[in-house]
């Protein structure tokens, strides 16, 4: 480990932070996983098309990364991965579909929890979406509880705000 903005490089995976010229990319990755998610967890048509529209677009990215961190996963120059980091909070963690159960995740949620650690803070949180929380309980986060979503669109759907203490 380098610095902070060069944060880990295992099993050929690179993890940055990441560049401006990589913004489409990363909205990319973002509209495929909503995609994917959209499927996996039953969002009718005009949720995915929010999320897509929204919160994956190549403006959102550009707005949210000035005022968050943002890594990228790079396997032979492939962007295949994303997180958003902000204080001890991973807001966004998104490995493109078709690089799901390679262990790309993990490596990537390494480095953003070292990210969090390096920062200060002692405790990691996040909100899951069901489908992600066994990947979030093999990195050793814990459910403390459920919240309804921020917003009116996805009516009676809860998120999983877990944990994990950190430890030098
Ligand atoms: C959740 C996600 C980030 C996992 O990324 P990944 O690169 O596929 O995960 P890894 O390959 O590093 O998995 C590490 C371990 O986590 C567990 N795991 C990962 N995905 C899992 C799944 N779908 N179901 C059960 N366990 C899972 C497994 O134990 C896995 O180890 P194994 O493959 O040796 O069994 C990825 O599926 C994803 O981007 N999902 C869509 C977006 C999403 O839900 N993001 C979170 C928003 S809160």
């Amino acid at each position: 480990m380098e610095t902070k903005a060069n944060l880990m490089e295992a099993d050929r995976i690179i993890i940055r932070k990441m560049q401006t010229d990589e913004i489409p990319r990363v909205s990319e990755i973002l509209c495929d996983s909503y995609r994917w998610l959209a499927q996996k967890e039953g969002y009718t048509p005009a949720q995915c098309d929010w999320l897509v529209t929204n919160r994956g677009s190549i403006q959102t990215v550009t707005i949210e990364s000035q005022k968050e961190l943002y890594l990228v996963a790079i396997q032979e120059k492939v962007i295949c991965g994303m997180t958003a980091i902000r204080e001890n909070s991973i807001t966004k963690f998104y490995i493109d579909p078709s690089f799901h159960r390679q262990g790309i995740g993990a490596i990537l949620f390494k480095a953003a929890e070292n990210q969090i650690l390096l920062s200060g803070y002692r405790e990691l949180v996040l909100g899951a979406t069901d489908t992600a929380i066994p990947f979030y309980q093999k990195m050793g986060l814990i459910e403390i509880r459920r919240e309804p979503y921020q917003n009116d669109i996805f009516p009676g759907r809860q998120v999983a705000i877990m944990s994990k203490k950190l430890v030098r």
